[in-house]
């Protein structure tokens, strides 16, 4: 089973950036932390970060060709992106939407999501640990 991560813009910052909302970790971290656990649960995990919205939209297409499913944090685009929707509906494989904070308990703005009703679930406000469930998920549903 292979499954891909994909960061959207902003979040090779991570650690950085706002840790008192993002936390402390870095992406580096967490994806080693993800490679790890994919390793722990049979599945082979790819990171993927990109602050392009082509280069995430070229990422899912590609993923159709070699991944089981996704587990996906766009950053901001989650709120503005119908061409993200639109890859993610084009897709046949199972996405999770997976975002650090909770986005309900922030500016008006990121209450709304672009990608929601396309994805299979979605995972908000537990930190690094957004990335941990929505993989553990994936997984379970992929068995
Ligand atoms: C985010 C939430 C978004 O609103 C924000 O633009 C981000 C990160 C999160 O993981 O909490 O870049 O997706």
């Amino acid at each position: 089973m292979k499954i891909l991560i994909l960061h959207g813009p902003n979040l090779n910052l991570l650690g950085t950036r706002e840790p008192e909302i993002y936390g402390s970790m870095s992406l580096d971290d967490i994806n080693k932390k993800m490679i790890g656990l994919g390793k722990e649960l049979g599945a082979e995990v790819k990171c993927l970060q990109s602050n392009h919205e082509g280069a995430l939209i070229d990422a899912l297409q590609d993923a159709r060709t070699w991944a089981s499913g996704v587990v996906f944090n766009p950053g901001g685009y989650t709120h503005t992106s119908i061409a993200l929707r639109d890859a993610i509906s084009a897709i046949e494989i199972p996405v999770i939407e997976a975002h650090l904070s909770n986005v309900y308990a922030r500016e008006e703005f990121r209450h709304a999501s672009m990608i929601s009703a396309v994805c299979k679930g979605k995972v908000v406000g537990f930190g690094w640990r957004s990335y941990e469930l929505g993989l553990r998920g994936l997984i379970e549903i992929l068995k």
